[in-house]
């Protein structure tokens, strides 16, 4: 018998053997070791090649069948029938020389069908168990239809509401954003990878692609190694210390180096000093984009220099494929290499059960959360990540008014609630706010609507026939904002106002003298100042997902209480952008302003109203000083001062006064989430462990805890809170 023969024979007893039975690590790697060595060069780079799925099965059907491809990925414009992803498998698995099975990816960022709010939404409910439930329900929607892998959570830091981006991650906060990357983490792969109901997760875009320059998307990150080290990079390590499966190296480059081709963020950081162990796959094009970097002569150099960097799997270019055999013959880049990128990417495969159930598992649809159960989740997300930015008494709306007008470009609107990256989510599911407020209000009450204006167009025509509609009615909703497509890749803006003249529409509703809320919709954070000077109440609704109009509906009439609050700050106009809270401070910070414009934001991260009011008070810290390997705890009692019962997300910051290297005015390093009761008080407890919560890279790059005084604030948001002061010191 030959040797080849006697392999194969070996591995399939092996799957067989271990069928339904969990993976041990070293027989994976074993059985990794056997493949490899079966492997022909074309079977390799064939593993390292990702395809995108467009057209027919049959199209594809050879290359699969020969080995060629590895990995299928979708799109909006091309979601793969589940019936044509099992065709494509059977032909992998049963087909192909050796039997590899594919792997299917699809961008499921907020929901697969079941359209959650979008994550820069979810992050203001400061909920990470949230996050993860609604990863694990979107998993479990999506591996139905035989999604194995998601390109997300998308945990770019973004401090520039302009990057239309800024809608897909947690903010601009990096301890915030590790922890909810973490929890999605958790969410999508669950705790077996290789469950049926689990997807793969790909940390994206690695790395700082969140800093782009004017914030217009796949521009130039000028950062320094200290700020991808203190910024940029942690939520990645949060992501892979929660076992994220697959990263995704992202477009921009990095102080001239292209992340694609970055061999200090991919190797040494990642797979070296990190020990990640899963595979990175290229974002779409990104290897040959380096060309027109300027990174790359051509095709070949760049193909060379994105394998050499630590980029294991080439999305859609297919350079890997047509240039890494020739590379390898001429010994430019070596056979190790190949084998190392290929081990990690079936090393994925084999995690995550493909070697033992390739296909769609056929009780998947029966098992897992009803379709009452995620609508509720979907209303329950959507009303927690709203903001209450104003409120000067109208809200909650009694539900037993006269008559209430509806009146703007988002009162009927559905698809545009659905936000950017809406994957398999369709208009027809949304819930409008039209519709939302309709069923909450009694039914002897008058629903008026007008929509006033588009959301973009430059017609005032209609402007005066809403005024007519808001002059019948005792109340005025104005349902305003951005369209999906003004976030999200691609779609920066350069101006945060209200688009189109919505601003106009506004206006003249006010000259109404009508009490009136605006509910916001948009997938940024919006220089919202004329509003918050002159409208009665604000609720910022974000892009919210399905059920948008019930949750908006919720908030507004008080049967939920908006605790949500912001996870970017909110500039008072453009001019002020980059702005964000954990800045540093300068020589003169009384003189580091406009002449036009104050230096501080609209609303600052943190913040967010509710119905009640909260008294903070009594500040304790156990010990006023401590040394880097003790602890210390700081309690604070919150107070709800208000008649309604509420939550309260109750936030801790710290600043380093002085250091070798300087530090923010402010870094967040706790939070908790409260309930309280009217007039009930509750002590809030944070435990600060120094080599957690105070440690910094040096002036030598060490991370180290460096002795000396730090200040701490509990507080409701970043500009407020209770202040205290206490010593690190070395014993
Ligand atoms: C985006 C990624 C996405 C990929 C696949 C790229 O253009 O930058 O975030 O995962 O496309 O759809």
């Amino acid at each position: 018998m030959k040797t080849r023969t006697f392999l194969i024979l070996i591995f399939s007893l092996l799957v067989v053997l271990f069928a339904g039975q969990p993976v041990q690590a070293t027989d994976i790697e074993e059985q990794i070791d056997q493949l490899i060595e079966q492997m022909t060069i074309e079977e390799k780079v064939g593993q390292m090649t990702q395809v995108y799925f467009v057209g027919q099965p049959s199209r594809f059907e050879e290359q699969v069948r020969r080995g060629e491809i590895s990995s299928f990925l979708g799109s909006v414009l091309s979601i793969m029938a589940p019936e044509e992803r099992d065709e494509l498998q059977r032909i992998a698995v049963e087909q192909s020389r050796l039997g590899i099975p594919l792997i299917f990816g699809f961008d499921v960022i907020h929901g697969y069908r079941t359209i959650f709010p979008i994550p820069v939404a979810m992050s203001c409910a400061w909920d990470p168990e949230l996050i993860e439930q609604v990863a694990a329900m979107s998993a479990h929607e999506a591996a139905v239809e035989g999604v194995d892998w998601t390109f997300g959570p998308m945990i770019d830091i973004a401090r520039d509401p302009r990057w239309g981006r800024i809608a897909e991650g947690y903010g601009e906060d990096t301890y915030l954003a590790s922890i909810m990357a973490a929890a999605a983490v958790r969410g999508f792969q669950g705790s077996d990878l290789s469950s049926t109901a689990s997807l793969a997760a790909c940390l994206k875009h690695y790395v700082a692609y969140g800093a782009a320059e004017g914030g217009r998307d796949y521009n130039t990150s000028e950062v320094s190694k200290r700020t991808l080290r203190e910024t940029y990079m942690p939520p990645f390590k949060a992501g892979v210390d929660a076992g994220a499966a697959t990263l995704m190296s992202a477009f921009n480059e990095i102080s001239g180096i292209p992340a694609t081709g970055n061999l200090y963020t991919l190797t040494e950081v990642l797979k070296g000093e990190w020990a990640f162990d899963g595979f990175v796959v290229s974002d779409w094009h990104s290897i040959e984009e380096m060309i027109e970097h300027g990174f790359a002569e051509d095709s070949v150099e760049a193909v060379t220099k994105a394998i050499i960097a630590g980029v294991d799997m080439d999305m859609k270019d297919g350079l890997y494929f047509d240039e890494l055999p020739g590379l390898v013959e001429q010994g430019k880049v070596s056979e190790e290499l190949i084998d190392e990128a290929v081990r990690r990417i079936l090393r994925i495969k084999f995690r995550k059960g493909l070697f033992t159930h390739p296909y769609i598992d056929p009780n998947l649809a029966e098992t897992g959360p009803s379709n009452e159960e995620k609508l509720q989740k979907a209303r329950e997300v959507a009303a927690s990540s709203m903001v209450l930015l104003k409120n000067n008494g109208l809200l909650p709306l009694p539900k037993d008014l006269e008559s209430i007008a509806l009146i703007g470009p988002f009162v009927k609107n559905r698809s545009d609630l659905l936000g950017c990256w809406y994957a398999a989510g369709e208009a027809k599911d949304v819930v409008a706010l039209l519709t939302g407020v309709k069923e909450k209000v009694s039914p002897l009450c008058d629903v008026l609507y007008a929509e006033g204006c588009d959301i973009d167009g430059t017609s005032t025509d209609s402007i005066p026939k809403a005024v007519a509609v808001a002059e019948q009615a005792d109340a005025v909703i104005l349902a305003l904002g951005e369209s999906r497509g003004m976030s999200g890749e691609a779609r920066n803006r350069s101006s945060l106002d209200l688009p189109g003249v919505q601003q106009e529409l506004v206006e003249a509703i006010y000259a109404t003298g009508k009490p009136i809320v605006a509910v916001v919709f948009a997938g940024r954070p919006m220089s919202i100042g004329w509003l918050n000077e002159n409208i009665d109440a604000i609720l910022f609704a974000w892009h919210p997902g399905i059920q948008g109009g019930n949750a908006a509906a919720d908030c507004l009439f008080g049967d939920f209480e908006p605790t949500g609050k912001l996870t970017t700050s909110f500039p008072r106009g453009v001019g002020q952008v980059p702005i964000y809270y954990n800045h540093k401070n300068t020589g003169r910070p009384g003189s580091s302003k406009y002449v036009d414009m104050p230096g501080t934001p609209l609303f600052p991260f943190g913040y967010g109203l509710s119905y009640t009011t909260f008294e903070y008070d009594n500040l304790q810290l156990s010990d006023t000083s401590i040394a880097p390997d003790e602890s210390l705890t700081v309690t604070a009692d919150v107070k709800n001062t208000g008649e309604r019962a509420s939550q309260e997300i109750v936030q801790l910051y710290i600043c380093d006064i002085f250091g070798s290297v300087t530090r923010p005015v402010r870094e967040l390093r706790g939070f908790k989430k409260i309930t309280l009761e009217p007039q009930q008080k509750k002590t809030v407890s944070f435990v600060i462990n120094p080599t957690e919560h105070l440690s910094i890279f040096n002036y030598n790059m060490d991370y180290v805890v460096e002795p000396g005084l730090f200040e701490v604030w509990v507080g409701p948001n970043s500009s407020e809170g209770l202040e205290a002061e206490f010593e690190i010191i070395e014993f």
